[in-house]
């Protein structure tokens, strides 16, 4: 049999990553597909990556072009990442035939519906693994693996530089913008590290995820995003006194007003799995009606471990090469036709028990008022700390209280008029989970 020719746009940590394990597992990689898989061509900005290699002869480009216009190339793998240019040399390379897999979550979050469909109409498969968890097999598993169960809640931790930063906070008291700048070394951190920090990568990743999960179109702009900038270590610190640990969450759920999806920090309570998920590692729960809860834990970001996502759908695609297009696993799972729309809750509908740091002045007559509040609005009241005031500087103490579960809405109003108090500062509002 002929052998697959792959091209490579960017080089990159997952792009050399790709070339590096596809010269490192060439036989089995071979093995796996059945026959002989190689990539012939790269496009990037330089060359080094190629050049440090030994007995490489990968063609190099420094046009993309030349690589998506090259009849001979069977798969194009798209490692430029960010959404204009890869868009439209995902699409070009459809519209040649070519069979697609790329890394790109924003991509496929934001531009998925119209690239599968072009996709579809072609015949053609466009491979996305490495989006989502770097290196776990996690759409695989959800597509495939558990077919056969309705979904009803996902909880992940996806994104490796804020679980690394925050098992740093948590670990070491080592500040932000250091460990923001380990992680970056690390080849973790996305080129605008704010889609990080922010959740914006997270929510690309919870998007495709739920969209597999639920049978619902790709929506990114519905998915609720808060990142990890007003994390503080004391709040760390209080959630471990508490008994939890602040994670970055992406959750999704099936509930009976609609389908909640949002990224935000979290308390877990500390003897969860989840919750020792640390440094770079991401982990995916997922409680489905037949299989129950499972999870699924590895690498989420790095040059092999997300190259070895890469090279799994290049040995997949390799595959479906000789397989009828109409019986292939379907993108986003259902047929396009079986995928439908469905309400996506605003946060002011979800429930959650909350974790709140008010910054109070230390007053006799303070805790009352605010639990007057909360009493109003019918919140009742599961822990409430009030720190020592001897290390603390500041006029304004922390009050930490944890309150049961209440819909979010009620929440929103009674922090109003806790901050209209003359007596408290400010405050942060923690969502919890108990997974
Ligand atoms: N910046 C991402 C992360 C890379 O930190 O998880 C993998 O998608």
């Amino acid at each position: 049999m002929k052998p697959v020719q792959v091209g490579i746009l960017g080089l990159g940590t997952v792009g050399g990553g790709t070339v590096k394990l596809m010269l490192q597992n060439t036989q089995e990689i071979n093995n796996r597909a059945g026959r002989k898989v190689e990539i012939v061509q790269a496009a990037a900005l330089d060359n080094s990556v190629l050049q440090k290699l030994d007995n490489c002869d990968i063609k190099f480009s420094t046009d993309v072009f030349d690589i998506i216009n090259n009849p001979q190339i069977d798969i194009v793998v798209e490692l430029i990442g960010g959404v204009d240019l890869a868009k439209k040399c995902v699409l070009k390379a459809l519209q040649n035939n070519k069979h697609i897999v790329t890394a790109n979550k924003a991509l496929i979050a934001t531009c998925g519906d119209e690239i599968f469909a072009l996709a579809q109409r072609k015949g053609l498969t466009v491979a996305f693994e490495a989006a989502v968890a770097g290196g776990i097999p996690i759409i695989k598993a959800m597509r495939e693996g558990l077919s056969a169960n309705k979904i009803k809640t996902i909880a992940g931790i996806i994104n490796g530089t804020t679980n690394f930063i925050l098992s740093k906070m948590a670990d070491k008291n080592t500040p932000f913008a250091e460990v923001l700048k380990e992680a970056q070394q690390k080849g973790y951190a996305e080129a605008d590290p704010t889609f990080d920090i922010e959740g914006i990568d997270a929510a690309h990743k919870l998007c495709i995820m739920g969209s597999i999960a639920f049978g619902i179109p790709l929506q990114f702009d519905k998915v609720y995003t808060e990142g990890i900038d007003r994390i503080t270590s004391q709040d760390v610190h209080f959630a471990l006194q508490l008994g939890y640990k602040i994670k970055h969450l992406a959750i999704a759920k099936r509930t009976k007003k609609g389908v909640q999806m949002a990224v935000h920090p979290t308390l877990i309570p500390k003897d969860k799995l989840i919750a020792n998920v640390d440094d770079v590692m991401n982990a995916v729960l997922i409680d489905a009606d037949a299989l129950g809860t499972s999870m699924y834990y590895g690498a989420g970001a790095g040059e092999l471990p997300t190259a070895s996502a890469v090279v799994a759908d290049i040995i997949d695609v390799s595959r479906t090469l000789t397989t009828d297009p109409k019986n292939r696993v379907p993108h986003l799972a259902l047929e396009p036709d079986k995928i439908q729309n469905t309400n996506i809750l605003n946060m002011s509908d979800i429930t959650s028990s909350y974790y709140l740091n008010i910054k109070v002045l230390d007053k006799p007559g303070v805790v009352a008022k605010i639990t007057a509040i909360l009493a109003e609005k019918e919140i009742s009241i599961e822990a409430v700390i009030q720190q020592d005031t001897k290390n603390i500087s500041s006029e304004y103490v922390p009050l930490i209280i944890l309150t049961r579960k209440v819909q979010e809405k009620y929440m929103n109003e009674a922090l109003l008029k806790i901050t209209d108090l003359d007596v408290v500062f400010e405050y942060n509002k923690i969502r919890m989970e108990q997974l």
